[in-house]
């Protein structure tokens, strides 16, 4: 029954070491994969499998500009939805990380191994998420759990947007379960997997009581393949401060915002205008080539409660400071400054279904694999400045194109909405949402950082079921062998 279960968020976790060596600061944290029991259908236990055991796994928060090394220990063994070996590779979503720590689909660590992940945290403060990559069931590894939130504060973050208990983890997405409560999966023959519960932070359509002050929610889909177009039952807005890659420079304020798979959007809520009791609704408003179900268009519920302390005088930005720009000193800019004028190069990405494949300017990963890896679909050098056009021209699915390293600004939407991007895009991204027939021109810049000589970096569908079963290439930076 929706809005009966209490909305919870995913602990944080704590580094085991932190300090400074001559490189600067750093911290050090440590995760195991393993299974673990949550109590999602009334009266039975379900067996997941996740970070520490947990769904969502535990939250990462870094300051910017200190190095992190997680080291993760699989100890999982045999993945009951697909029957396969728990192999498993880390993916940290949203960070400009070396080549080697990427979360590379090939680099499996299997049942009983460890690795141990660098990443370099220099980019502006911003909303990350750590998932499994492992090339063919990294479906079935997500959906048993293996997903969690990565955040990335900064000073500039901090002064501008609600702090502490106001600045709330939203990880949305979907689950079947079978009659004696184990987890359903069928992916359709590859199209995707749709399922009928709507859980928030792990939990069934949770109810969360909030004070009447300024929220901001941390929103992440990390449903397999299921979109939502997120709306309050009261009609008011959201305020959109973030996206994928960090700040907005111009704060939105939309009715309803599109969220597809691997999307962030940090969004505002205003709770001041509300009396104490009154019930709030997120609801999810169809997109197209979704299925739905009974309880599919709830999400969660917010109550209000009264606050004892003093009243919130937050004023909500219209505008956003994001910080300076790392690595100005060898070229790099900021990603909502750049122009189209300083792309060198132009390239076409065409996903679409070709004899019975999904695939990527009709090629896939076992294209790539078969050509030992040295498959790319271009090498720009480090600091480039390229435009890409994703085109989704296939009909009857959507696409949620990730590409990994950059951040890159929605410049147009060729055939849609006027050829703007939507109001909630106008930040930095790295998820571009293809509906049917929809086209996105993305600028961006390959900032590499330090230290990184470049290498391959996949780009994908982040309908998990999809890139899978193979809607997946690569394109190099600067050095490809790396
Ligand atoms: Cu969130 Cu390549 O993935
Ligand atoms: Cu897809």
């Amino acid at each position: 029954t929706p809005f009966t279960n209490m909305f919870r968020r995913p602990p944080v976790l704590m580094p085991y070491e932190e300090g400074t060596d001559d490189q600067g600061p750093f911290q050090k944290y440590r995760l195991t994969q393993k299974f673990g029991q949550a109590s999602l259908v009334p009266g039975l236990t379900t067996t997941i499998a996740g970070y520490n055991g947990i769904f969502p796994g535990p939250t990462i928060r870094v300051p910017r500009g200190t190095r992190s090394e997680v080291r993760i220990k699989n100890s999982l063994t045999v993945n009951k939805i697909n029957g396969q070996p728990f192999s498993t590779v880390t993916h940290l979503h949203g960070s400009a990380s070396l080549p080697q720590y990427d979360g590379y689909a090939n680099d499996h660590t299997h049942p009983g191994q460890c690795k141990t992940y660098k990443y370099p945290n220099w980019q502006p403060a911003r909303t990350l998420w750590y998932h499994d990559h492992n090339h063919r069931t990294t479906a079935a590894n997500a959906y048993s759990g293996l997903a969690a939130q990565y955040h990335l504060t900064d000073a500039y973050e901090a002064a501008q947007l609600p702090q502490g208990q106001y600045d709330v983890p939203i990880v949305v997405s979907d689950i079947a379960f079978k009659a004696d409560g184990s987890v359903a999966f069928d992916d359709e023959d590859h199209a995707g997997f749709m399922g009928d519960v709507i859980m928030v932070n792990g939990v069934p359509w949770p109810k969360m009581r909030v004070k009447p002050r300024v929220y901001r929610f941390r929103f992440l889909v990390s449903s397999i393949s299921r979109s939502y177009r997120f709306r309050l039952s009261t009609g008011d807005p959201f305020h959109v401060v973030g996206t994928d890659g960090g700040m907005v420079p111009k704060v939105a304020a939309v009715e309803s915002f599109r969220q597809g798979a691997a999307e962030r959007y940090e969004v505002l809520i205003d709770f001041r205008k509300y009396k104490v009791g009154q019930k709030i609704e997120l609801r999810n408003l169809s997109n197209k080539n979704n299925e739905d179900f009974k309880n599919t268009d709830k999400v969660m519920q917010f109550e209000v409660v009264a606050d004892s302390g003093a009243p919130d005088t937050y004023v909500i930005p219209t505008t956003l400071d994001a910080g300076p720009v790392p690595w100005a000193d060898r070229g790099a800019l900021d990603v909502m400054k750049l122009k189209p004028e300083m792309a060198v190069a132009r390239r076409t990405v065409r996903v679409e279904r070709k004899h019975g494949l999904w695939t990527v300017n009709g090629e896939t990963w076992d294209d790539v694999e078969k050509s030992d890896f040295k498959r790319v679909l271009g090498n720009p050098k480090p600091y480039d400045v390229e435009i890409w056009d994703l085109v989704n021209e296939s009909g009857g699915w959507f696409h949620p194109v990730h590409i990994h390293l950059i951040d890159g600004q929605l410049l147009s939407r060729n055939n849609t909405s006027g050829n703007k991007p939507f109001a909630w895009e106008n930040g930095p991204k790295d998820v571009f949402y293809l509906g049917e027939n929809e086209t996105a021109s993305v600028l961006m810049q390959f900032t590499t950082g330090d230290g990184n000589d470049g290498g391959r970096y996949m780009l994908h569908c982040h309908n998990l079921v999809h890139e899978d079963s193979d809607m997946m290439i690569q394109f190099a930076v600067g050095d490809m062998m790396n």
